[in-house]
């Protein structure tokens, strides 16, 4: 199923480095998109193209028919929300006033903050756990719910699209499932979400698409369930493994194969 959002032919290049050549992907409207990949690979390169944060070299991103590199910037942030894999909070900002920020693509010249903004950001930051952080500041929160926050401030915006780089870093396995279930409960209310994450696991659990990136190509892509299988682990991450059923949930479950004891000569 074609989508509102899709990456036609990119070439991606930082400087004079190429990353990526000929990518295409398309992102179907209220899926649960899943990227995954060896580091380095190009993942948070794709993001940031289809947010418009890095200019192609080649190709063009497409949302609702038309290049994003024509959208006007504040109707692309109402459209479209990223959070990248790593960002630097300003200085002395407290968790309530970061959240605010995503609230901004909302105003304008005749439009001033609203109940309706104070809501959202309630909102939002019930929604991550980060209530009771309100007043701290930003730069005195732990790594994890420092992440939490900035997926606060993702949510605030309100995008029908939202595209989150690694959102499970630094979270303990608790938090992990709680912001996976939060993406998934956002996808079934209708949003299109896509994620890059490390745990194939959780990405075959929770993806309704899977894509899987290998030196910036696509190698495969579609359901988990018929995507994860142990050659294309192997092949992609090198590792071998076994695939088994998720005794929860039925999806792929990825094992890696022992460490092989060394063998010491007599
Ligand atoms: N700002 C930059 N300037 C130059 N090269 C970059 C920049 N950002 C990334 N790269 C390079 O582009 C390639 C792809 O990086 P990218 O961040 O997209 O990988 P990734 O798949 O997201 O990896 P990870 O899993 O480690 O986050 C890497 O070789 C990286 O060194
Ligand atoms: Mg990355």
């Amino acid at each position: 199923m074609d989508g509102r959002l899709r990456a036609d032919k990119l070439t991606l290049a930082y400087d004079r480095r190429t990353i990526a050549e000929g990518l295409s992907v398309a992102v179907p409207d209220g899926s649960f998109t899943v990227v995954v990949g060896p580091n380095a690979c190009g993942k948070s390169t794709l993001l940031r193209a289809l947010a418009r944060i890095l200019k192609p070299t080649a190709g063009t991103v497409v949302l609702d028919g038309e290049s994003v590199a024509g959208w006007p910037a504040k109707k692309l942030a109402r459209t479209l929300g990223l959070l990248p894999q790593s960002s630097v909070a300003p200085e002395g900002i407290t968790v309530a006033d970061l959240v605010a920020r995503g609230r901004y693509p909302h105003q304008g010249l005749l439009r001033q903050w609203s109940r309706e903004d104070e809501r959202v950001v309630a909102e939002s930051m019930a929604a991550t756990g980060v209530a009771a952080l309100a007043d701290r500041g930003v730069d005195e929160l732990s790594g994890g719910q420092r992440q939490r926050v900035w997926i606060a401030m993702a949510l605030a915006q309100q995008t029908p699209i939202l595209l989150l780089d690694e959102p499970t870093t630094f979270l303990d396995i608790a938090h992990q499932i709680d912001v996976l279930d939060l993406c998934a409960d956002l996808h079934e209310s209708g949003r299109t979400v896509v994620a890059v994450l490390h745990d194939l696991n959780h990405a075959a659990r929770y993806a309704t698409n899977l894509v899987v990136m290998k030196d910036g190509r696509i190698v495969a892509e579609g359901p988990p369930g018929e995507v994860v299988t142990a050659e294309l682990v192997e092949d992609v991450f090198g590792l071998p493994c076994r695939v088994i059923d998720d005794p929860e949930t039925g999806t792929p479950l990825v094992v890696p194969a022992a460490r092989r004891p060394a063998v010491r000569a007599e």
